[in-house]
């Protein structure tokens, strides 16, 4: 297990590739998690990478609001004209609300964001993805949740529109967010076993002071987050230690699919509950709902 330090080293010591300019694409490089990564990205690769940033913001940023999963697919297909090799790509992006909310293409919306979105990220960006590895060079996925942190997920409910519309408390929150883990961890799963070639992680941060909470729509949430905050003082960490160790976890991912912990290690899928098949189950479905979606 890296400390922080450990970690900044080995970042440190990353060879970039002198035969082509990478191109790096990070979905939530906006705020958090995603912002620590990419700002360590930055720093590692000195400026010498494509460094894009899709978010809802834009300076020199890529614009896409992911709770729209046709605003999604139209980016993927400009970014695959405009890059037709992509090495990374990094997805850290969601959003903590009470209640269920529901989109206009009828998608609960932070399953929408949080898995919806980065299923169909993958697969618009696959061309770009799989060129780049055919052309022999470093190809990688990186999802940032929970990894190994779910709970079995209720085939009834696929798409967790019921379990949201319960969800009027942080206990229920809770339970959303397990299978909301889970459904990362079959995602990773399925893609590593259809591109073997090409590694696939899904990986945990742990705790890490963001402004996650204080961002939310629901006042008890903003407030729960304060609670959290002073809980978590002295061991969250901040979003330079958690992108070190994120950096690190994805420079070390083998191909296929994998689950990183909050240091960055590797702990293989012992803890993912269920397997292939309740994975296959949700491929199906998610393949049904995001293809009748059209950009
Ligand atoms: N912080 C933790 O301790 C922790 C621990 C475990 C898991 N997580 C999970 O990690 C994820 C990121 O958390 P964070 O702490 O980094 O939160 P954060 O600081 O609030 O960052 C959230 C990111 O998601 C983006 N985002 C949210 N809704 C979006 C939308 N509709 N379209 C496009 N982008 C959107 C935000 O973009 P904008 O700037 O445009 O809003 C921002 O870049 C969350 O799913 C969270 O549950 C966090």
């Amino acid at each position: 297990m890296p400390s922080f330090a450990e970690a900044q080293a080995d970042n440190a010591f990353w060879v970039l590739p002198d035969n082509y300019t990478p191109t790096f694409v990070v979905v939530g490089g906006t705020s958090g998690i995603g912002e620590g990564i990419a700002q360590a990205l930055g720093r590692h690769t000195k400026g010498n990478v494509h460094l894009l940033i899709v978010g809802r913001h834009t300076h020199e940023f890529v614009e896409c609001d992911l709770s729209s999963i046709a605003n999604v697919k139209r980016v993927c297909a400009s970014l695959v004209q405009r890059f037709p090799r992509i090495n990374l790509l990094v997805m850290t992006a969601g959003a903590v609300d009470l209640g269920s909310n529901t989109t206009s293409e009828g998608l609960e919306k932070a399953s929408a964001i949080v898995y919806y979105a980065r299923w169909a990220l993958v697969d618009g960006l696959l061309p770009s993805l799989l060129a780049a590895k055919d052309a022999g060079e470093d190809t990688r996925v990186f999802s940032v949740l929970n990894a190994g942190m779910g709970k079995p997920i209720d085939f009834d409910d696929l798409g967790l529109k019921k379990k949201s519309a319960e969800a009027k408390s942080l206990g229920t929150l809770i339970e959303t967010g397990s299978a909301m883990a889970t459904y990362m961890d079959y995602m990773v799963m399925s893609y590593g076993k259809r591109y073997p070639n090409i590694p696939f992680a899904h990986a945990s941060p742990g705790a890490v002071s963001t402004p996650l909470w204080g961002r939310s729509p629901s006042l008890s949430l903003r407030i729960t987050g304060l609670f959290i905050k002073v809980m978590f003082f002295t061991r969250a960490k901040s979003i330079t230690q958690c992108g070190e160790h994120q950096v690190y976890a994805l420079r070390h991912i083998p191909a296929g699919a994998s689950w990183t912990s909050p240091e960055g290690d590797d702990f293989g899928r012992d803890r993912v509950c269920g397997g292939d098949d309740e994975a296959e189950r949700l491929w199906a479905h998610t393949v049904e709902v995001v293809g009748a979606i059209h950009a």
